[in-house]
Order: C-alpha cells, then structure tokens, then sequence
C-alpha cells in the first residue's frame, strides 16, 4: 500500500489552479524528490500531506489525498493527530523563541508527555540524528536565535523527529546549509529511509540524484514525469523532463 497518495487531486488558490489532477504514490521506506521551475507547484503539493494548506484562506482542494489509506480530508480527521503522523521542515528555519532544549522537547510536551528522563533522552537522540548534538550539547538553555541558520535548520528536523512521524516531508531543507551540513542532512534522510516515508523537495538535481529512490518533475501545476530517479535522470519520457534535468529551463 502506498504511505502517501493523491488521487485526481486539483487544489485553486481561489480562482487560481495551482495543482492540475496529480495522482500519484509514495511508498514506506523510499526516498521522493519533488524537483521542477519555481513556482510549479512542489510546496502547495507536499502541504496537502499535512493539510498545512488549511491555513491558507482561499484554498480549494478536489480529488484525494490519502495517508496510509486514509482520506485525511474528511470530516472525521483530527488534523493534530495526523500532524504527528506526518511530519514537516519548511524551507526557511523556523525556530520557536524558546531554548534549543525545548524547541525539541515541544512536541513531546504538548502531545502530554510528562516523563523528563524520557524527554531528554528523546532530545539527545533527536539532536544526533539531525547532526547537531555536538555543536549544542554545551549550551542546551541558549535561544535557539544564537544558533547559525544552518544550525537553526537541523534543529527544525530535530524537532520534527522528536515525536517520531512516520512520514517526513521536507521543503527544501538543504537549501540554506553549507556542503558539510547539506551531507549530513543527506546522510540523515539516509538513515531515516529504513523506518520513514520521505518527501524531499530540491532545486539540487545532484541532491535529487544521491538522496532519493524516486523522482516527480512537476510543471505548471502538473506532474509531468514520476519514476525511478535513475529513469527519470538518464531516460526522461517526456521533453519538458529532458530539458529541464538538462538545464535547459528552469
Ligand atoms: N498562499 C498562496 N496564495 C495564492 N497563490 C499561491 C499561494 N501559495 C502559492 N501560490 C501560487 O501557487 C503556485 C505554486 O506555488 P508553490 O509555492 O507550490 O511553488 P513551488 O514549486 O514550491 O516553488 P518554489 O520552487 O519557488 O518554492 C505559484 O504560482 C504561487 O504563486
Ligand atoms: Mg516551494
């Protein structure tokens, strides 16, 4: 069974159709990237996982959007219950103005948990996993504001590791790190393939071709080619995909 799917799925930003009838799956344990022009559609498309486009206004969605099956846009979906499940780091770094301690343990806290050995332990893993623990393991109480961008970014993944999605979908998370933290992050979302379904957004071809099992070349709203990254890297189907992985546009 596909983890995430969408189904004859149209969303308009009021009278604008921003997404044309994408259908399309991801599967558990594999690695999707979602590359294409600015302003084709990639962010709109990953926030429907997480219904992140609710709080937009104007927004309209037709077709389907399922997560393990389910259609999260029915009535009867708890949109916080289905945020834990599907986790996201947007593009730029968005720390809250707390402690870099507690940027991680929020979740955790706010889903109730009580238990303070079992947070820490929770915030260390996080933090390793996000290849940062070692730079902050000294200065857990600072404001996560004196950390560097790149810094304040793996933090952000840290946070949305910290009460364990089973689904992460990331926008553009490398965009803004340097090449030491953007192979760290990659070797992360390595590691994390063996237990999550991953969505990675990236204008970095090269990083499409190294992170990811799977491609999807969006354009002008459409998914114009979905397949193997391999595949699609070597032996686009389509023209647009050909030029574009090219650099011929884009
Ligand atoms: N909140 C919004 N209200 C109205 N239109 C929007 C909104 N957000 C995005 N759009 C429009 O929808 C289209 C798709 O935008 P989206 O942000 O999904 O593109 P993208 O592929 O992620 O681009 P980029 O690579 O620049 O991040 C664009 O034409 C954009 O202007
Ligand atoms: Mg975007």
């Amino acid at each position: 069974m596909n983890s995430l799917e969408s189904k004859d799925l149209n969303l308009y930003y009021g009278n604008f159709h921003a997404l044309k009838n994408i259908t399309m799956g991801m599967k558990k344990n594999e690695v999707t990237a979602f590359i294409g022009p600015s302003g084709c559609g990639k962010s709109t498309y990953l926030r429907c996982f997480n219904r992140m486009n609710d709080l937009i206004d104007n927004v309209r969605i037709e077709g389907e959007v399922l997560v393990d099956g389910v259609d999260i846009y029915q009535k009867n979906i708890l949109v916080d219950d289905l945020r834990k499940h599907v986790g996201m780091v947007f593009q730029k770094p968005n720390p809250f103005p707390k402690s870099i301690f507690e940027n991680v343990a929020y979740g955790l806290r706010v889903n109730g948990t009580k238990d303070k050995k079992l947070i820490e332990e929770r915030v260390e893993t996080s933090l390793r996993q996000a290849a940062l623990w070692d730079e902050v393991k000294d200065k857990l109480k600072k404001s996560a504001f004196e950390l560097s961008g790149g810094q304040q970014q793996r933090l952000c993944i840290a946070r949305a590791l910290a009460i364990e999605p089973s689904v992460l979908l990331m926008d553009e998370p490398a965009s803004a790190l340097d090449p030491i933290s953007t192979a760290k992050i990659e070797e992360l979302i390595y590691q994390l393939k063996e237990n999550y379904t991953i969505v990675i957004v990236t204008h970095n071809m090269q990083q499409a071709g190294r992170v990811s099992d799977y491609t999807a070349f969006f354009y002008l709203g459409e998914l114009v080619e979905f397949g193997k990254t391999k595949n699609l890297f070597t032996s686009p189907k389509d023209e647009r995909t050909q030029n574009y992985v090219t650099g011929r546009f884009g």
